[in-house]
């Protein structure tokens, strides 16, 4: 147990919502939960008043400089429910510890990995009963941590409200585990060095909405950023770090301070070395995706991320053609990492990396 004493305000019943039984409408980041985590940070007084209570409106000024200059940084993990009914998170403290990356970044107080855990816990057990039992469904958690202090003058803050919301998910794209469409996108940019790529922060999903747009407009499921100095080098795909397998080999780019360091990159990187899969971290440049496409070397290509677990590609569109992976269909290793990492999370195969953990 932790040593942060935390309140819990229950929700009436009668305000609470029915849980959903159907898995195929769940989708993603919809419905939420009945109850949500908070605690707040006060330069002066440090961490505290870590309370559980009814989801509602945030108690936030309109001047709070979260709002008025995007000191936010949050998380997404996910608890997942067993055949027999036992409730597990996935390697929260590699969340947690990203947490305190993403907020030491943008100067903000970092939240201690162990406030991080005892709430993501507290909640989820009162919750449990909102994780999904359906298959390819869990429990998405979004940790998040704001600046509130009312000001408005810039500078670091010294004010913190740190909560953390539950949603019950689905399949991240529509199309649930099918091949995807990414266009390679060539005028804007996600990150450049030394800005912000690597910090899980609001300020990188805004950069990429437009040409997110512009990518689904095109008939696209999301687009490929490369890099920023010269639009060469493969960063990665909307919300997913990306694998390539070349000539039986995998590769997949380098954390050289731009994209999101992957908790699911991570847990693949470590599968692959474990099933002895020759597999590399460096930079690799979209001609030579494009001319292993061409030669028959391009075997398969799939996004890794919490909320698309692994994401088969099927064809990358790149200055107005259609390039198709292989013969576009979901690849046999990307099979098989959807089926190992889906394995260790919902507890049908043994968990010989460790990585979960039981909350109830
Ligand atoms: C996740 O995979 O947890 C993400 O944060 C993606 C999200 C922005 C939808």
């Amino acid at each position: 147990m932790s040593d942060w004493k935390i309140e819990i305000e229950r929700c009436p019943e009668d305000r609470k919502q029915p849980i959903p039984t159907d898995g195929s409408k769940l989708g993603f980041g919809r419905l939420f939960t009945d109850h949500y985590f908070e605690a707040r940070f006060h330069r002066e007084k440090g961490w505290g008043e870590a309370t559980i209570r009814p989801r509602g409106a945030l108690g936030l000024d309109p001047a709070a400089m979260c709002l008025h200059y995007g000191l936010e940084v949050f998380e997404g993990l996910k608890a997942y429910r067993s055949k027999t009914d036992s409730i597990h998170l996935f390697r929260w403290r590699k969340n947690a510890e990203r947490m305190v990356r993403s907020a030491e970044r943008l100067v903000m107080e970092p939240v201690p990995v162990d406030l991080f855990g005892a709430g993501v816990k507290a909640l989820v057990e009162l919750e449990k009963d909102w994780v999904p039992g359906m298959e390819g469904c869990s429990l998405y958690i979004r940790p998040t941590l704001v600046a509130s202090d009312p000001f408005l003058g810039v500078r670091p803050a010294d004010e913190f409200l740190f909560y953390v919301l539950c949603s019950p998910v689905g399949a991240y794209y529509a199309s649930g585990f099918k091949p995807t469409r990414i266009l390679v996108e060539e005028e804007d940019i996600r990150a450049a060095e030394g800005g912000l790529g690597e910090a899980k922060t609001g300020a990188n999903y805004a950069a990429s909405l437009r040409a997110q747009r512009r990518a689904q407009k095109a008939g696209y499921t999301q687009v490929l950023w490369l890099d920023a100095k010269e639009h060469r080098y493969c960063e990665e795909v909307g919300t997913s770090n990306i694998f390539f397998k070349i000539d039986g080999k995998v590769v997949t780019p380098p954390l050289a301070g731009t994209i999101l360091p992957g908790v699911t990159r991570d847990s693949v990187l470590r599968m692959l070395k474990h099933w002895d899969v020759p597999v590399s971290e460096e930079p690799i440049a979209i001609e030579d995706v494009l001319a292993a496409a061409e030669a028959g070397t391009l075997e398969e290509a799939w996004g890794t991320g919490t909320a698309a677990v692994i994401s088969p590609v099927g064809v990358f569109g790149y200055r107005g053609k259609d390039i198709t992976v292989a013969d576009g269909a979901v690849g046999a290793l990307s099979q098989k990492l959807y089926d190992a990492l889906t394995g260790i999370q919902y507890q049908r195969d043994p968990d010989h990396f460790e990585w979960c953990e039981k909350v109830c």
